[in-house]
């Protein structure tokens, strides 16, 4: 079986029900309801600490609920997480190639990683490297690379056995507009070509309404809302009687958080009676 082919296609790529984690009293992800069919690029969004980095590592079997679960590729995370293991390509939130390795190092052990067989390798890590823009660097210790450098090749290293389902932590940050700009392209074409599931966490709202066909927007833990870009425009623009724009709307669902355990009612009552006093 090709396995970039989903095996059940008329179920959910990621299906979770009631998934929570708690670190201590603080519950980073309460009671999660999230249906992502197959074949789709689903947007995650949310202030700091929201719960969406949270979240991800509990659907790569990297983190354990504390309750609830989920299917991710029609397995279950606690049950068959080896199952979901191997459906999937993660890029984390943080640096996770190795600088000591150069780049085509790199793109080899996750060759063996994901067990792509040997006839492909090179082939398959030639063909990354060049559509990465990494080809003239391949040979250079990664941390000699810049930090776009580093996250272009990480994207490489996640798609390289062609995954079912992609997961992506803030995948572009650092990246320069042209690399940016790539990388979208490359999703959307794997989307298209391979019917690829992609699951990327971003706080860029020109590339959420770009790339996503829904998104979804978290407030401490919890999912505000989850809808189609532009239906979720013209449902505040309706609501607030001008246009609103995907920054206006991650503003009214996220809780307005800008720093943090700080929202923007709580600034404002703060303000407000600041003002008061003086
Ligand atoms: N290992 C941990 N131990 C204790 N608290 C944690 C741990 N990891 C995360 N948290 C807390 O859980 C909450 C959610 O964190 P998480 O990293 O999931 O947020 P996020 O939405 O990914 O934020 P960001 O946009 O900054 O990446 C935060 O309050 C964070 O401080
Ligand atoms: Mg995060």
């Amino acid at each position: 079986m090709n396995s970039t082919q989903p095996e059940t296609l008329d179920g959910f790529a990621i299906n979770t029900s009631a998934l929570t984690r708690r670190y201590g009293k603080l519950t980073a992800a309460d009671c999660i309801e999230l249906r992502i069919p197959y074949g789709e690029i689903f947007g995650l969004l949310g202030a700091n600490g929201a719960g969406k980095s949270t979240l991800i590592k509990m659907l790569t079997t990297l983190l354990s609920p504390t309750s609830g679960t989920a299917e991710v590729g029609g397995y279950d995370i606690i049950r068959s997480p080896g199952e979901v293991r191997r459906r999937i390509g993660y890029v984390s939130q943080l640096v996770s190639a190795d600088g000591a390795l150069n780049g085509y190092e790199n793109l080899r052990l996750s060759a063996k990683l994901y067990g792509l067989p040997a006839a492909e390798r090179e082939n398959r890590i030639a063909n990354a490297l060049e559509f990465m823009g990494l080809a003239d660097s391949s040979r250079r210790l990664v941390r000699t690379y810049s930090g776009g450098m580093i996250r272009r090749l990480e994207l490489a290293q996640a798609m390289l056995h062609r995954p079912s389902i992609l997961f992506l932590d803030e995948p572009t940050i650092g990246l320069d507009p042209v690399a940016r700009r790539l990388v979208w392209d490359r999703l959307l074409n794997l989307r298209r070509d391979l019917g690829m599931t992609v699951l990327i966490t971003t706080h860029d709202m020109e590339e959420a309404e770009m790339l996503s066909d829904q998104l979804a927007i978290m407030h401490a833990g919890r999912i505000s809302v989850i809808g189609k870009p532009d239906e979720l425009r013209a449902g505040l623009s309706a609501e607030q009687g001008t246009e609103a724009t995907m920054d206006d709307v991650f503003v009214h669902y996220a809780g307005g958080l800008i720093h943090e355990g700080g929202t923007f009612s709580g600034v404002a009552q703060t303000r407000r009676t600041a003002q008061r006093l003086g």
